[in-house]
């Protein structure tokens, strides 16, 4: 039986650091893990160099593997320093652990601050941000919707906002509230015209100030509809915002899959959770034989991706005509029409990201910058 990473992550759970009284996965110390077969590997980072310390937990982990996972593991644990762990944790061991931190709000009143974010252009991000949020605020859940898409925002279009946000006596903005969500999007202040020559650093500070400067009030869920790609912009967005998790869409051809598994690196990279994949475009259904499906753009291809990298795959979406319409016109789908398949497929999707950071938040630690790692 192949070992799985959940299994690692349980078993070094039993491993206690000695100086913060904590153990290895709360403290968040367990970094790169990777599990193939009866192979297990992975980086044990601590606060500061200590060998006798390091060759001490290193053996733990390894008793704790063989006892509570499989005893004829083979193991290769790398020993870093992280000195960000230092500030972070502190000498004295009283600090608690960052994973609870995880339940209280992450800025200001949010609790949780989800991305949608795709490799490739127009797979169908905005759409499904857009029916999330309406489906999430449908469960009685407080949410709002930031689309940070400076060169090309989306929310505007797809929710009919044609009027100006007001600004409270304390200079902040006030997002629109429509279909139950609490919407901000850069295209609602910047003419998209004059954005098109704004660079990378003018963007994330618009986003920067479109996290602080917006009255957000208590929210469970941030849903932050991401610029397409992988490069810069997004990497600084994603590292500007705390984020609690992210959730990649990809449609099923290898083109975007290609794009989709660099999207999810780049979340490993900067430590934020990937609550899953959805696979957009799955399947076109024609109106006129909804019983057919189509599969024009290859079977399954986002499902097998999200096997493959072990992240949870949390749905697919039918290419449909209604789908294109209601965002064109303003009403999501899952607002227009609840009661569709494809509204229910939707909600159903919703559904597992709210149970996917329900389980991450219980065992992941919190995002962190990336910080340059110095190996003995
Ligand atoms: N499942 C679907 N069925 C039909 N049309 C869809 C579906 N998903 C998205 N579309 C349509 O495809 C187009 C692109 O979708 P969308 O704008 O959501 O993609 P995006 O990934 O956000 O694009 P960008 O990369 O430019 O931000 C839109 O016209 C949208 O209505
Ligand atoms: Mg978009």
């Amino acid at each position: 039986m192949s070992i799985h990473k959940e299994q690692v992550k349980s078993a070094l759970a039993h491993v206690i650091h000695p100086e913060f009284n904590k153990d290895l996965i709360t403290l968040g110390l367990i970094q790169d893990l990777i599990t193939q077969d009866k192979f297990v590997s992975f980086t044990l980072e601590l606060p500061e160099k200590n060998d006798q310390l390091a060759e001490r937990l290193k053996k733990e982990c390894a008793e704790a593997i063989r006892k509570y996972v499989d005893a004829e593991a083979v193991l290769d644990v790398t020993i870093g320093i992280n000195i960000s762990k230092q500030r972070e944790l502190g000498n004295s061991g009283q600090q608690e652990p960052q994973q609870q931190t995880r339940q209280e709000p992450v800025l200001g009143g949010v609790k949780n601050v989800i991305a949608v974010a795709s490799g490739k252009g127009g797979v169908g991000k905005s759409t499904v941000a857009a029916n999330l949020a309406v489906a999430l605020a449908q469960t009685g859940a407080k949410v709002g919707l930031l689309d940070t898409d400076i060169y090309g925002p989306s929310v505007p279009t797809m929710f009919g906002v044609t009027e100006r946000p007001n600004i409270t006596t304390q200079k902040k903005l006030v997002p629109i509230k429509k279909h139950g969500v609490h919407l901000v999007s850069m295209g609602f202040l910047v003419d998209t015209d004059q954005a098109m020559i704004w660079r990378g650093p003018m963007v994330t500070s618009a986003v920067k100030q479109f996290m602080q400067e917006v009255e957000w009030g208590e929210l469970d869920y941030m849903i932050l509809d991401l610029p397409p790609g992988t490069g810069d912009i997004q990497l600084t967005i994603v590292q500007t915002v705390p984020l609690t998790g992210a959730v990649i869409v990809s449609t099923p051809q290898t083109v975007a899959l290609d794009d989709a598994r660099k999207g999810v690196a780049m979340f490993n990279k900067v430590n934020v959770p990937v609550l899953g994949i959805i696979e957009n475009m799955a399947y076109f259904v024609p109106d006129d034989m909804p019983e057919k499906k189509y599969y024009i753009f290859g079977k399954h291809g986002a499902r097998k991706l999200a096997q493959k990298l072990e992240v949870p795959f949390l749905g697919e979406i039918p290419l449909r005509e209604i789908i294109r319409e209601t965002s064109d016109s303003g009403t999501p789908i899952v607002a227009a029409d609840p009661a569709s398949p494809s509204s229910i497929g939707l909600k159903e999707i919703a559904n597992r990201i709210q149970q996917s950071l329900a389980i991450r938040i219980s065992e992941l630690d919190q995002t962190e910058k990336v910080e340059i790692k110095i190996r003995p």
